[in-house]
C-alpha cells in the first residue's frame, strides 16, 4: 500500500472515492460543501432524507457523483472540533468502508475535523488506513491481493505538506509493522514454529545490510546456562532457538533499545495442560515476538536512524515424557534458582533467560512484550496493555507513546509487598504467585532478573488478539513501541 499526503483540489482529483465529513447538524467541512455544489446539492438531499446514520462513524457510500472521484463516502462526526479518539474511529470507520471496493485504486480522505496537529492526523489516518487494508489469506485456497492500494489525504495547507508527509509516512511504517505482526500471529502453531521465526529473521538480515542476525539453539543455550528456557523447550520436538535481530541505523555511540518478545508458538500449558476451550488460541502465544518482528520489518523499511536490538524467545510448550514437571527446580542464566509449580506459567521461564541474555548487548533500557497472563486480561480487558515499568520516565514515555498512537497501555504496581508470594521452600523463588494479582507476580518474578538496567514490561494477553467473529491478531504494541522509539531518536 502506497500513502501520500497532497494539496489537492477534491472537485478535481482522480480517485475511485473521496471521503467527507458531515456533522450532526448535517453540515459538511469546505471540500465536502465543494463536492455537494458540484453535485448540484446531491448529497445535502440525501442527508435531509436522513440516509446517513446519526451516531458517529455512520458512513454512506454513494456510489456515483459528478467530480474527480468516483463516489462519494459520507462519514458522521459530532460537531467539530472532534476529540482525537474521535478521529481515530471515524479514520477506521472511513478505511473499512472503502477497503472492499474492487477498483479502490486510491481514495481521498479529509483532515479537517480536529483541531490536533495536521502530521498527528495524518499519521492517524495512514495508521488506520494500513490497518485496514490487511487481511490474512496465507492458509486460503483462493487468496487475492489487498485492494487498498493507494491513499491519500487531502484537506491540506501547502504550508502544512511536509508535516502531513511526514505524519503518514511513519502511520504508514506503524501499519507496515502491525501487519507484519499479525500475519506471524495469526499463522497456525504448525507452520509457526520456532524454526519458522529464526528463518524469518535470518530473511530480514539478507535483506538489509544495517541488521544482522544471531541464533542461539538449543546446544548454545545449555551451554550458556539457560535452564529455566531449556525447561519449558524440551518437552517439544521442534528445537527452540533464541534469536537477536541487532539494527544498527544509528551512531555507534548509542546504546540500544533492546526488545524482547515471548516467542511460544503454541502453548499447549504443558504437563499443567489447559482445558481444551478455546486453546486454539494459544497459538496467538507468540504475539510478543511477533511485535518484535514487525518494529524490527519497520524500521529497517524506514531506514530509522536508531540503534535496536530485537531478541525472540522463540520454543513451544508441550507435554510429553521429557517434559518439566511440577515441582521441578532449574536454575536460570542468571544463577538463581526456580521451582516450577505450574508448566503452564511457561512465559516468565523464557523471559528471565532472555532478559538476561539481554543485559550482554549493553542497553539504554530493555522492554519486553508478552502474551503473560490471563490475568491481564481479567484486570484490564482488550482495550490497554499492561504496563510495568522499574523506572518512572520509561512508563511515562510509554504511557505517551500509546495516547498518541491509540495503542494504549496502562501502568499496575510493581511493589515489593508483592514479591514474597514468589518465595519458595526448595528454591531462589518459584514461578507462580497464587490466585491474586497475577498478571502482577509474573511482573514481580521478571523484576528479580532486570535489576540492572531500565525495563518495562507490556502485558499484551488482552491486547494482542481478538476473539469471537473478529477472531484475529491486532498487531498491538507495534504502534506504541514504533512511537516511544521515532520518539527518541
Ligand atoms: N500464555 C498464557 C497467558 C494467557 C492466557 C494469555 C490466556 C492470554 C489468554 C500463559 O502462558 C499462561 O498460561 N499463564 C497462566 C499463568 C498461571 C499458571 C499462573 C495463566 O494466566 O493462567
Ligand atoms: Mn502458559
Ligand atoms: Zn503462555
Amino acid at each position: 500500500m502506497q500513502f501520500n499526503a497532497k494539496v489537492t483540489d477534491i472537485c478535481k482529483q482522480r480517485s475511485a472515492c473521496a471521503i467527507v465529513a458531515v456533522d450532526s447538524k448535517n453540515r459538511f467541512t469546505d471540500s465536502g460543501a465543494a463536492l455537494d455544489k458540484a453535485n448540484d446539492g446531491g448529497l445535502s438531499k440525501l442527508l435531509k432524507r436522513g440516509d446517513l446514520g446519526k451516531s458517529a462513524g455512520s458512513t454512506l457510500m454513494i456510489p456515483q457523483v459528478e467530480g474527480g472521484a468516483d463516489r462519494v463516502l459520507m462519514v458522521r462526526s459530532s460537531n467539530a472540533p472532534i476529540s482525537q479518539a474521535e478521529f481515530r474511529k471515524l479514520a477506521t470507520a472511513s478505511a473499512n468502508a472503502v477497503k472492499d471496493l474492487k477498483d479502490a485504486s486510491s481514495y481521498l480522505t479529509e483532515l479537517t475535523v480536529t483541531d490536533a496537529d495536521i502530521q498527528w492526523k495524518a499519521q492517524q489516518t495512514a495508521l488506520a488506513a494500513g490497518l485496514a487494508s490487511y487481511k490474512f489469506t496465507r492458509c486460503l485456497s483462493d487468496s487475492k491481493e489487498h485492494p487498498l492500494a493507494k491513499f491519500t489525504v487531502h484537506g491540506i495547507d501547502k504550508k502544512q505538506l511536509k508535516a502531513a508527509q511526514k505524519g503518514a509516512a511513519v502511520g504508514a511504517a506503524q501499519a507496515q509493522g502491525s501487519n507484519v505482526a499479525r500475519e506471524l500471529g495469526n499463522l497456525p502453531g504448525n507452520i509457526c514454529t520456532p524454526n519458522y521465526l529464526v528463518s524469518e529473521a535470518k530473511a530480514l538480515a539478507k535483506k538489509h545490510t544495517k541488521l544482522t542476525t544471531t541464533v542461539l539453539d538449543n546446544k548454545k543455550m545449555e551451554s550458556m546456562g539457560m535452564g529455566a528456557f531449556m525447561s519449558v523447550a524440551k518437552g517439544s520436538d521442534e528445537p527452540a532457538a533464541m534469536i537477536a535481530m541487532n539494527y544498527k541505523g544509528g551512531k555507534t555511540s548509542q546504546k540500544p533499545i533492546v526488545l524482547v518478545g515471548k516467542g511460544i508458538t503454541f502453548d499447549t500449558g504443558g504437563i499443567s495442560l489447559k482445558p481444551g476451550a478455546a486453546m486454539d488460541e494459544m497459538k496467538f502465544d507468540m504475539c510478543g515476538a511477533a511485535s518484535v518482528f514487525g518494529v524490527m520489518n519497520a524500521l529497517v523499511a524506514m531506514e530509522a536512524p536508531v540503534n535496536v536490538v530485537g531478541i525472540v524467545a522463540a520454543a513451544e510448550n508441550m507435554p510429553s515424557g521429557r517434559a518439566s514437571k511440577p515441582g521441578d527446580v532449574v536454575t536460570s542464566m542468571s544463577g538463581k534458582t526456580i521451582e516450577i509449580l505450574n508448566t503452564d506459567a511457561e512465559g516468565r521461564l523464557v523471559l528471565c533467560d532472555a532478559l538476561t541474555y539481554a543485559g550482554k548487548f549493553k542497553p539504554s533500557v530493555v522492554i519486553d512484550v508478552a502474551t503473560l497472563t490471563g490475568a491481564c486480561v481479567i484486570a484490564l480487558g482488550s482495550h490497554a496493555t499492561g504496563l510495568y515499568a522499574n523506572q518512572d520516565k520509561l512508563a511515562e514515555d510509554l504511557i505517551g507513546a500509546g495516547e498518541t498512537t491509540g495503542d494504549r497501555a496502562w501502568r499496575m504496581p510493581l511493589w515489593d509487598e508483592y514479591q514474597p508470594m514468589l518465595n519458595s521452600n526448595f528454591a531462589d523463588m518459584q514461578n507462580i504467585g497464587g490466585r491474586e494479582a497475577g498478571s502482577v507476580t509474573a511482573a514481580c518474578f521478571l523484576a528479580r532478573f532486570t535489576e540492572e538496567y531500565n525495563w518495562a514490561h507490556l502485558d499484551i494477553a488482552g491486547s494482542a488478539w481478538n476473539s469471537g467473529a473478529a477472531k484475529g491478531a491486532t498487531g498491538r504494541p507495534v504502534p506504541l513501541l514504533m512511537q516511544y522509539i521515532l520518539n527518541k531518536k
